[in-house]
């Protein structure tokens, strides 16, 4: 015997006027005198069915009048379409069958605080809006993989222990590894996707990756999903023409497949609309130029000497002037990661770019070309205080057949906040790290 449902709510429009059963739990209900409104979730989409006193046993409506906030049960009853209930159907209830009960479910339709609903995430999970939202970060993960897909990439996975740092040593989670001394979790798959990338030309990984972040912002987790793409023989303009028709095409397939998701989440769509290629790209310095022109126009963005980072309000700032995602290019080779290309013109620069999310969400996309000669690498790894020894087959790819190439790195929490309009990236991750949090 199984228990599985005959049809999904989303699926209940090709089954008008056929008796059908749901599984699911109950969202809502409404009692009035010999009815009973029950609101059935069942992860696909809601709807509402109605037991009537005279169409079903005594125990039946027995059952229904009892069943509480997030009690799951199985219904069987037949679809009616009926243009005013939220979907279009109803279900005409003929049984009812409770299949686990819950008595007293912490959250409540009316305000929690965040800290509340945050310690209650694997229910919150269950709410409307953060449905939605991971809905949406399904499609982008999804749309990400198979856009990629579909250009021939090759999905070439990429350790989470490793033994060296890359974005820096500052914000590494260290562990023992048995008798070979430490192990760090990843902070991107980067250096050993560009060993795939030698083996079949354009490959991407896509997994977990952790920083130590000792930050508190809006936009850090301590443990994200990153997507890194990276091609041989791509030079630093060819990645940014990469990284606008890929981020176009994700935003084009969830405002095609996660509109009601969307709707739902009541996000502005019209700036998502816009998201067409190319996008504008500014340098570093036009930047900081731009910053001490408009520096009144967004809190905090105080005007910054030439060799220092942007912050929260000056990405912001920059974004603000341009009608979608904007590259800022060329940044300062000492404030980037050693293995970037400087620029064959400014040696001082790395040849990079962030992509910035309009509306403030910051930036998006960090991405670069590589070097690919063995030894300015060496150089710039030493300069780094880097151990040369640790990076002995990361060298090896300079030594047998390098090529110029690049790549990127799309937080995929970043994108999904910016999509949805969601302020703080915490909700758009099933379960949140971040400094101050690791339970549940
Ligand atoms: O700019 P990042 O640090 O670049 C890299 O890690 C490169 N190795 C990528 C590459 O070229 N293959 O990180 C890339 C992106 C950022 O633009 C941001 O979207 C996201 O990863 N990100 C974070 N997201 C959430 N929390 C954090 N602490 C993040 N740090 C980076
Ligand atoms: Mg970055």
């Amino acid at each position: 015997m199984s228990l599985l449902p005959t049809t999904s709510v989303a699926a209940l429009a090709k089954h008008v006027g056929q008796t059908v059963t749901l599984a699911g739990w109950i969202y809502h209900k409404t009692e009035k005198g010999k009815l009973v409104f029950l609101q059935l979730r069942d992860g696909t989409a809601t709807v509402q069915c109605v037991v009537f006193k005279k169409n079903v046993s005594a125990e039946a409506f027995a059952t229904a009048q009892q069943l509480t906030q997030e009690a799951a049960c199985r219904i069987t009853g037949s679809v009616r379409a009926d243009e005013r209930a939220p979907g279009g159907f109803e279900l005409d209830v003929a049984e009812v069958a409770l299949v686990g009960g819950s008595s007293d479910y912490p959250i409540s339709p009316k305000e929690h605080g965040v800290e509340f609903l945050m310690e209650h995430r694997h229910l919150w999970v269950r709410s409307a809006r953060q449905h939605a939202l991971l809905r949406v970060r399904a499609e982008v993960m999804a749309a990400s993989q198979e856009w990629l897909n579909a250009q021939g990439f090759v999905r070439f996975d990429t350790p989470i222990l490793t033994a060296t740092a890359a974005e820096g040593t500052s914000n590494l989670f260290a562990t023992e590894y048995f008798d070979l001394g430490t192990a760090y979790l990843a902070q991107t798959g980067q250096l050993y996707v560009e060993a795939g990338m030698m083996s079949f030309g354009k490959v991407y990984c896509f997994g977990p990756t952790f920083r130590a972040e000792k930050s508190k912002t809006r936009r850090h987790l301590t443990e994200f999903w990153m997507l890194e793409p990276e091609v041989a023989f791509a030079t630093h303009a060819d990645n940014l023409v990469l990284q606008e028709q890929f981020i176009s095409a994700i935003v084009q397939r969830v405002l095609e497949r996660r509109r009601a998701d969307l709707e739902v989440l009541e996000r502005d769509t019209t700036v998502l609309e816009r998201c067409l290629p190319p996008f504008p790209r500014i340098t570093y310095d036009a930047a900081l130029q731009l910053i001490a022109e408009r520096q009144g126009e967004v809190e905090g963005a105080t005007p910054l000497a030439w060799g220092e980072d942007f912050g929260a309000p000056h990405e912001q700032l920059i974004a603000s002037q341009f009608d979608r995602p904007v590259f800022v290019e060329k940044y300062p080779a000492a404030i980037k990661a050693f293995y970037m290309q400087p620029d064959a013109e400014r040696p001082e620069l790395a040849l990079c770019a962030d992509l910035l999310a309009p509306e403030g969400y910051g930036e998006i996309i960090g991405g670069s070309q590589r070097i690919h000669d063995v030894e300015l690498l060496e150089r710039r790894i030493v300069e780094h205080g880097l151990k040369l020894e640790d990076y002995r087959w990361y060298l090896d790819l300079r030594r047998y057949g390098s090529v110029p190439h690049s790549g990127f790195g799309m937080g995929i929490e970043r994108v999904v906040a910016w999509l949805t309009g969601t302020r703080h990236i915490r909700e758009t991750i099933p379960f949140p790290r971040m400094l101050y949090r690791i339970y549940p």
